[in-house]
């Protein structure tokens, strides 16, 4: 359960301007933190002893900065967005297109069911259009023997659907798609377990040897879907109204849909929004992205993850007044295989934290927002580019850092010309 206090709101004026402790307040205020909670947000929620049993050969850990976006609705609701990110207004960015989008309202997101598939490759197989039937006639029986190998998924009311064989595409071979419900988990060990249990099986119906027995990251069965409606207003910038904006905008979504050089920075700075939430909430950010991109070729040309368009003319508005005071309209369609339970989390106590101050309580609803955050991320750069271009805003960003980074290494050297100092000093009465 949630004790996110939605009342409050993610909306905090002059949040940037607070000191650290009074953004932890304002936290505070919203979403009970303990002491153990400071401890997390101030060490980054895993220690070396954890990681040790993480992953092989540890010396350390590595952290990123840990930064909330702001002004988030989804479906009436709010949120507040953990993001773990080292690009500069990445954050600040979000949080801005995020107030423009709630000023229409906020976000309408929807999710697919949490299908995740497994792939068994079937290889030398003389006939695979008749191995294709075999196997398809024997398919209640595979989705039994696949159901008894995850017996727990189904107590959470998850399991196998359905079973799927593809044959033709390469000679000799067949490949298996069985597609599974993986509930609240993202749910990769799920779906390999399967892939393994059901491969010897397969291959003999199919008279040939498996292959490959492994998820895919193409999960395009489960897919978030994420509208926002930007009053044209809101999007006005110091010399151009809001109407030119909103055009710019358009005409940039354009230019990726046009253009697959163009698709690909216009998806990474979606993935800038994605993958700050993914990491922060413990998920596979790797498979986010691999997903993201298979489906973004999947029509066979690199296409862009998420368009503006103009809002229909509001009915009875005339051409003009229609033409110029029309919305702006963001749609972001793309696969979303993250989990509220399991894997990270187990061991990652800043991604625990991260998902209870979303309030998050399953895996659908943290798809949708990561969604949203991406739509934001990319309505705040196309913006950008449609107006200043976005270096003024990054570049002062990235000075403060470059100004942090040269304050430390001042101080550094004077640190350690103190102890230079004495050292030498010791050395002297020696
Ligand atoms: C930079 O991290 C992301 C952008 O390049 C995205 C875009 O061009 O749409 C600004």
């Amino acid at each position: 359960m949630s004790d996110f206090d939605t009342d409050l709101g993610s909306r905090i004026p002059g949040f940037y301007r607070l000191s650290i402790s009074a953004r932890r307040q304002e936290l505070h205020a919203r979403a009970a933190l303990s002491e153990d909670d400071l401890n997390t947000l101030d060490r980054g929620g895993l220690d070396t002893a954890t990681a040790d049993q993480v992953v092989e050969n540890v010396v350390g850990v590595y952290t990123l900065p840990l930064g909330i976006g702001l002004n988030f609705r989804v479906n009436g609701r709010d949120f507040l967005v953990p993001m773990a990110v080292e690009e500069p207004s990445v954050i600040a960015a979000a949080s801005n297109a995020a107030r423009m989008v709630r000023e229409g309202g906020g976000f309408i997101a929807e999710a697919d069911e949490p299908i995740m598939t497994a792939q068994v490759e079937l290889c030398g197989i003389a006939d695979p259009l008749a191995a294709k039937e075999r196997i398809e006639r024997e398919a209640p029986a595979l989705l039994r023997h696949a159901h008894l190998a995850l017996p727990r998924l189904a107590e959470r009311g998850g399991g196998p659907r359905e079973l799927e064989v593809r044959a033709g595409t390469h000679p000799g071979r067949v490949i298996v798609h069985v597609h599974i419900d993986c509930r609240d988990a993202m749910g990769a060990n799920m779906v390999n377990t399967v892939a393994e249990a059901l491969a010897e099986r397969l291959a003999a119906l199919a008279g040939g040897r498996s292959g490959l027995r492994i998820l895919t990251n193409l999960a395009d069965r489960r897919c978030v879907r994420v509208l926002a409606r930007v009053p044209v207003r809101t999007l006005a910038t110091p010399g151009l109204d809001g109407a030119a904006v909103r055009d710019g905008v358009v005409a940039a979504s354009r230019f990726a849909e046009d253009d697959p050089y163009r698709a690909a920075t216009h998806n990474k700075g979606i993935m800038n929004g994605v993958d700050a939430v993914v990491i922060a909430t413990g998920n596979d950010w790797r498979g986010v992205e691999a997903g993201a991109h298979a489906f973004a070729a999947a029509s066979g040309r690199y296409r862009p993850l998420a368009v503006w368009s103009c809002a229909p003319p509001a009915a009875g508005a005339s051409g003009d007044e229609a033409a110029t005071g029309a919305d702006l309209i963001g749609r972001l369609e793309m696969p979303m295989a993250v989990g509220t339970v399991g894997g990270t989390l187990q061991a990652h106590a800043g991604a625990r934290l991260a998902q209870r101050l979303m309030g998050v309580t399953s895996a659908t609803m943290l798809g949708m927002i990561v969604g949203c955050v991406g739509l934001a991320s990319n309505l705040a750069a196309l913006r950008a580019l449609a107006t200043d271009g976005i270096q003024r805003g990054h570049m002062a960003l990235h000075n403060r850092s470059v100004a942090l980074v040269d304050r430390q290494r001042e101080e550094a050297s004077a640190a350690v010309q103190k102890a230079a100092v004495a050292v030498n000093g010791r050395a002297d009465r020696c």
